[in-house]
């Protein structure tokens, strides 16, 4: 047996490696037209950071997965081939700003049934707008094999992908259940994920079920967040905190306690695209209200940034600038060197628009990456990246935290107290930390659903 994927990427890359550990009898092969990104797959600083990935990858690259920009042999002598490359929101014509961009799937699709000598199993593994199997199905139709098409969507989130991958809560495989051929295909994707997954938590499905699926769960997840968003806007007015009405609202068994912890928004390649494409999808098919419902879900992002930033000027006077502004954390979550639609591109940008002087410290996101989200040049005297924390701190009216980073909880902040200008603040974007600890220390500290702390 022999499974290619198309697109070394986030998804891609970690998704492959376990499969690989679990399958040692399987070849898999990663395939990728970016020449340096698999360059770096096969070197020893790998392109995605994920804790545990490194070992993972140590233990089976060269056994049995292997990492090769060689996309035509690889695809052409596969059973399997997994489509994981990137599906960004269109940036232009019909759709823009909305509509997934499929061009890259339907390239692949494209050279599926250009080198292939026999009929394969391809599997959806981006997340697609529905029905977007048809189209896949189609191209593979012209050559005249035998093709089956599976839906087959990634739940793992960014940061603990080896851990979600290794124990799913569910693997999900969408496929042509009405015709043997379907059947046949998807019980063959589900052997392989027995190797490691307990078959009750193997879910099969038709086509379109599976794709909408996807969407819907991110969906909801946003949704989550939005939720407690908006309520903590409503706490620090009324002095109710967030985090206390998160804990009782969760500990009902019927709502659940994950996915509702108050933030300055969430970011990630996935939770914005998808509603796009949700809103989208109702649109097309003439559903307002629909279309409107998931919409406020980002509206609410939106707002939870702009809420943040403009909290952290009129703190300050309503003056930043050239000020100091210590920036603790860029990537979008913890443990992860991902920057897409991290919500410090646009508290950040806030914060440049009135000229402040942004100290940054993030201890996986190079410098390089943040002037490209901001959009400035590493010599941009407005910017300075520091090697630590407390160097970014030294000299700063505020502290800004924006990634929930273990290290920034454990950082001796008396320390840096003393090393900052007075009124020394912090605004905690992530509220992770001793609020009352920093108080005593003698910050004005600044959470998201806090009311005032003093
Ligand atoms: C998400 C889904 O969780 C995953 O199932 C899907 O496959 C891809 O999209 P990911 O974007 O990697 O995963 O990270 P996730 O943990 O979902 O966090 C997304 C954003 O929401 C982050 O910015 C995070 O900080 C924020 N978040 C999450 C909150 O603000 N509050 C929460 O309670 C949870
Ligand atoms: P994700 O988060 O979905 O994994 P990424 O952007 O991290 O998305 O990765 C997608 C990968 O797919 C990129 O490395 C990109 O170069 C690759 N890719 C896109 N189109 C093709 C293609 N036609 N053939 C091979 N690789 C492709």
């Amino acid at each position: 047996m022999r499974i290619c994927c198309i697109g070394a990427g986030y998804v891609g890359g970690p998704t492959m490696a376990v499969m690989a550990r679990k399958c040692p009898d399987v070849r898999v092969d990663v395939v990728d037209i970016d020449a340096a990104r698999i360059a770096a797959w096969n070197g020893d600083c790998l392109p995605v950071f994920e804790p545990g990935l490194a070992e993972v990858v140590s233990e089976v690259r060269e056994k049995n997965l292997f990492f090769s920009t060689d996309v035509d042999s690889c695809v052409r002598d596969a059973d399997i081939v997994f489509i994981s490359v990137n599906t960004p929101t269109k940036t232009y014509g019909y759709g823009a700003g909305r509509a997934s961009d499929i061009s890259f799937v339907e390239s692949c699709a494209r050279k599926i049934a250009e080198v292939s000598k026999g009929g394969k199993v391809v599997v959806e593994k981006s997340t697609l707008p529905v029905r977007t199997a048809e189209v896949i199905r189609s191209i593979l139709a012209g050559s005249g094999m035998d093709f089956q098409v599976l839906s087959n969507p990634e739940f793992l989130a960014e940061g603990s992908a080896v851990r979600d991958l290794e124990n799913p809560d569910r693997v999900l495989i969408g496929g042509d259940d009405a015709s043997p051929g379907g059947r046949a295909a998807i019980d063959l994707l589900s052997s392989i994920y027995e190797r490691w997954v307990d078959p009750s938590k193997i879910i099969k499905t038709n086509l379109w079920s599976s794709e909408l699926s996807k969407l819907t769960a991110n969906a909801f997840l946003a949704q989550r967040i939005s939720s407690i968003n908006a309520i903590s806007a409503l706490c620090e007015i009324t002095g109710a905190d967030v985090d206390e009405v998160a804990r009782a609202v969760g500990s009902d068994s019927r709502i659940g306690s994950k996915f509702l912890k108050s933030s300055i928004g969430f970011g990630g390649s996935c939770f914005k695209k998808d509603l796009l494409n949700l809103v989208y999808l109702c649109e097309h098919f003439h559903l307002a209200e629909a279309a409107a419902y998931w919409r406020a879900v980002l509206d609410m992002n939106r707002y939870q940034k702009a809420r943040f930033s403009r909290k952290v000027l009129d703190s300050l006077f309503g003056n930043i600038r050239s000020k100091r502004i210590a920036i603790f954390g860029f990537s979008f979550k913890e443990n992860t060197n991902d920057t897409r639609e991290s919500p410090a591109i646009d508290v950040c940008a806030d914060f440049l628009n009135e000229h402040a002087h942004l100290a940054f410290y993030d201890p996986r996101v190079s410098p390089k990456q943040i002037c490209a989200e901001l959009g400035v040049d590493e010599n941009d005297p407005r910017v300075e990246f520091c090697p630590s924390a407390e160097e970014a701190a030294d000299g700063a009216y505020a502290i800004v935290l924006l990634t929930h980073w273990e290290e920034f909880v454990l950082l001796d902040y008396e320390k840096i107290y003393a090393t900052m200008k007075k009124p020394a603040w912090i605004f905690d974007g992530r509220n992770c930390l001793d609020h009352r600890l920093l108080l005593e220390i003698g910050y004005n500290v600044c959470g998201i659903g806090k009311g005032n702390l003093s």
